[in-house]
């Protein structure tokens, strides 16, 4: 993994065999068409899966609206002061992420979309290789997140999905339930797994 920056230096939520797992899909898919994330926070999985697209002069669009996820508002449990807006009232990642990718030199590669998955989809017509899903966890969202973006990967692509757990006791059960949806599907194969990473791919 060749990446243009030190990703422990961003704040997130991505292990080291997931953000390689992550690039080496994204190399390949993103010779191929455009990948999108949805879910940035502040750009950790933006920096690897953009620093793949580069490689290939691809984009990565990146599909946040960066006011956070249930657990990210505060007196929630990962609630981090420095990304909440005082004045506005409100979480905002967004300075955070664009430091980053300026950091990163990603700026002729990433697509940033500042606005809920739902509405970036609305009027969706690109075929992607890649789609990464990483927002919300409420069952809702996740919901949301597979049923607005899985139809549009392409034959061959790649649907990645973050925080499988098996055990409600190790994380919400939303991610786990569109991945069973996606494998019951019939329309993905091949899951490759990566810590709590799947990686599944579009037949
Ligand atoms: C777990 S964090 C993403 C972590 C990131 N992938 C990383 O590498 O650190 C989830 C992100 O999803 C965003 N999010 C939650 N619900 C969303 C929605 N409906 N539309 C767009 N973004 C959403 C939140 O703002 C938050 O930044």
């Amino acid at each position: 993994m060749d990446l243009p920056l030190d990703i422990t230096t961003i704040k997130g939520f991505l292990a080291d065999d997931e953000a390689q797992a992550l690039y080496s899909a994204a190399q390949a898919a993103s010779a191929t068409g455009p990948v999108l994330e949805i879910g940035s926070y502040c750009g950790k999985s933006t920096v690897v899966l953009g620093a793949a697209c580069q490689l290939n002069n691809s984009v990565l669009y990146a599909v946040d609206h960066h006011r956070g996820s249930e657990e990210h508002q505060k007196g929630e449990f990962f609630h981090d002061p420095d990304l909440y807006d005082a004045a506005e009232e409100q979480f905002d990642s967004f300075r955070e992420f664009r430091k980053n990718i300026a950091r990163a030199g990603l700026h002729d590669t990433v697509v940033p979309l500042v606005t809920g998955s739902d509405v970036a989809s609305r009027c969706w017509n690109t075929p992607l290789a890649m789609v990464f899903i990483d927002g919300g966890h409420s069952l809702e969202a996740a919901l949301t997140d597979y049923r607005c973006w899985a139809s549009h990967i392409v034959r061959g692509g790649v649907l990645a999905i973050h925080d499988i757990f098996e055990k409600p006791e190790e994380g919400g059960q939303a991610p786990l339930a569109i991945y069973q949806l996606a494998l019951a599907s019939g329309l993905f194969e091949a899951p490759e797994r990566v810590n709590s990473l799947v990686l599944l791919r579009r037949c």
